[in-house]
């Protein structure tokens, strides 16, 4: 399975950006432990960016060439139609990851433009919800049940 890691704006800070929000690894080592993570079971390749057009881009992109995507767009999740219409577009399946739980902060985090079009959305568990959605998501592209 090939699957592509989108991380949207100001996640490459990850690290030294509020880190008692978000914790204290860099984006590649979250990136790093999951491509330990996956093993065998999925070749893992991670895309970056602060802008919302170079997101669409890749996500458009990956038609054909990937199987499936996981993706924190960020700030992205709450602004971005065209993020939205990018996943729903591009028909692979796409589980949604936050680090922080959106529904404790700031109400302008409760709605996600991205979620609607995805097969499901993990947050609140930091960087360990990049391995829970590629466990979800491998499990829903075999069509099995986690640990079978
Ligand atoms: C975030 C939550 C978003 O509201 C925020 O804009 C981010 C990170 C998270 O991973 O918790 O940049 O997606």
């Amino acid at each position: 399975m090939k699957i592509l890691v989108v991380n949207g704006p100001n996640l490459g800070l990850l690290g030294k950006r509020e880190p008692e929000i978000y914790g204290s690894e860099t984006l590649a080592e979250i990136i790093s432990r999951l491509r330990g993570y996956a093993a065998d079971r999925a070749e893992i390749q991670d895309f970056q960016s602060d802008i919302e057009g170079e997101i669409v881009h890749a996500i458009g992109s990956a038609m054909n060439v990937f199987d499936g995507i996981i993706i924190n767009p960020a700030a992205y999740t709450h602004t971005s139609v065209a993020v939205r219409d990018a996943i729903a577009g591009c028909g692979l399946p796409t589980v949604e990851v936050h680090l922080s739980n959106v529904h404790k902060r700031e109400s302008f985090r409760h709605e996600s433009l991205t979620a609607p079009v995805c097969v499901g959305q993990i947050m609140g568990f930091g960087s360990n919800g990049y391995q829970l959605a590629l466990d979800a998501l491998l499990a829903h592209l075999n069509n099995r049940k986690i640990g079978e």
